[in-house]
């Protein structure tokens, strides 16, 4: 792996403390001075970051760059390196076609726009439900009362995962997206990791014995028939549905509400005009993504871009939060504004690994933030938006906490 011709000096210092409060001026600098730049990350090795939309389009789309890096290995270290393998990377998002294609299309039925929408009851009542909980109250954590536990609830529901162990879920799928910027907490990493995987495969055993008409059920049915899906792969599928459905449409609501908190004539307009609706999601997508980062990938072969050279081998991260502040891209990118109508952004990446969930994650947030501000339309802040805190760790873009009243 190269690391010698790509190291820039900038005075960008990315992930610091300071840089998870506020990424977006350091992301402005990379675009401008070294838009492929590359770094030694928290993790001791380097990286290329991309942070210009039309090169975030180019890795995102390029089939040069790949996600199992397996496959840059020689036969024999091939097959121990797949032998121990996480069950974690056993799935579509970390694989390449051809087994991307058959892992994604084992659920990918279950998620499309029409299905979907057939779950807004549900997610109706399931959004009325908590907010039933605290309307007397007049103030609540969005994040702990409502953003979090809707999407959970929900995912949980079309799994067949009991959603009472949801707090155990939380500490596990949080500890494994906040791992890569936290190599100190090995241990704690490795425990948790453990519990996950023990959970799986208890929840999968009870499942084979007694199948019911949900998701677990059908994908052990796709295991036991044939070849379309390993046991590894069945519980590398299913913690990537858990974890997609934790870590992600929470933060789209939270981040949403707080930049129409910051911004409350842009709150109002969206409450005297709920049709707004659709524009604003794509604005909250845009202007503050969940996903920071892209999950890793790495280069195949040498790849020129923008006249640096990305070696075979190479890891490679594309900044989508940042693609989506361009300025080549967007009109007064850091300026938030829910009228912008239909737009490129690349908050759930590119394609052939395309945010399965986009469907389930804009219907969540879509009525989450309707029935939110219909229903609690004095709705504002409980702090000092200064003390709000980013959550650690760099593929998420999320804030711990957002008390809010009513
Ligand atoms: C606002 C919410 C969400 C955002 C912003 C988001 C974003 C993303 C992004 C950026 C990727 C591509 C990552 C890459 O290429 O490195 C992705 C992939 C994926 N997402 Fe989401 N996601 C969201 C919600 C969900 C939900 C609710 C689910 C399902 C429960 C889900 C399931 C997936 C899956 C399975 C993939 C992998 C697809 C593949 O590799 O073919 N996502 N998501």
């Amino acid at each position: 792996m190269s690391h010698e011709n790509g190291t820039h000096e900038t005075n960008v210092k990315l992930f610091t403390s300071e840089f998870n409060q506020n990424p977006y001026p350091n992301f402005s600098k990379l675009r401008q001075e070294d838009p492929i730049h590359q770094t030694l990350m928290p993790n001791g090795h380097y990286s290329w970051i991309i942070t210009r939309y039309e090169d975030a389009v180019a890795v995102l789309k390029d089939s040069r760059f790949i996600k199992d890096y397996t496959y840059l290995l020689g036969e024999e270290e091939q097959e121990e390196a797949h032998a121990n393998s996480s069950i974690f990377v056993r799935n579509m998002l970390f694989s390449d076609p051809p087994d991307h294609k058959r892992l994604r299309g084992l659920v990918q039925k279950a998620f499309t726009p029409k299905m979907i929408e057939g779950l807004r009851g549900r997610v109706e009542e399931i959004t009325n439900e908590l907010l039933d909980r605290v309307q007397e109250k007049g103030q609540m954590n969005l994040i702990d009362d409502f953003a979090f536990p809707l999407p959970i609830i929900v995912i949980c529901e079309m799994l067949g995962v009991p959603s009472q162990d949801r707090d155990k879920f939380r500490t596990w799928s949080n500890t494994l997206v906040e791992a890569s910027n936290n190599p100190e907490n090995a241990e704690q990493i490795q425990t948790h990791m453990t519990e996950f995987v023990m959970y799986l495969k208890q929840l999968c055993a009870e499942r084979r014995q007694n199948p019911k008409d949900d998701m677990i059920s059908k994908l052990i049915q796709s295991e036991e028939e044939g070849d379309s899906l390993s046991e590894q792969e069945l519980y590398g599928v299913i913690s990537l549905l858990i974890i997609a459905g934790h870590e992600t449409t929470v933060n789209l609501i939270t981040n949403g509400v707080f930049a129409l908190l910051e911004n409350p004539g842009q709150k109002e307009q969206l409450k005297n005009d709920p049709n707004l609706i659709e524009s604003a999601l794509e604005e909250f997508l845009r202007y503050n993504g969940p996903v920071e980062f892209s999950t890793d990938r790495w280069a195949s072969n040498t790849v020129e871009l923008r006249g640096k050279t990305i070696a075979k081998g190479d890891h490679v991260i594309v900044a989508l939060d940042s693609a989506n502040r361009d300025p080549e891209q967007f009109e007064d990118p850091d300026v938030f504004d829910i009228t912008r109508g239909k737009s490129k952004h690349l908050a759930f990446g590119k394609g052939i690994h395309f945010c399965l969930g986009a469907p389930l994650a804009r219907l969540e947030a879509e009525v989450a933030v309707t029935t939110l501000l219909r229903r609690m339309p004095e709705l504002r802040l409980n702090t000092d938006p200064e003390a709000l805190e980013w959550r650690p760790g760099i593929l998420m873009r999320g804030l711990i906490e957002l008390p809010v009243q009513f």
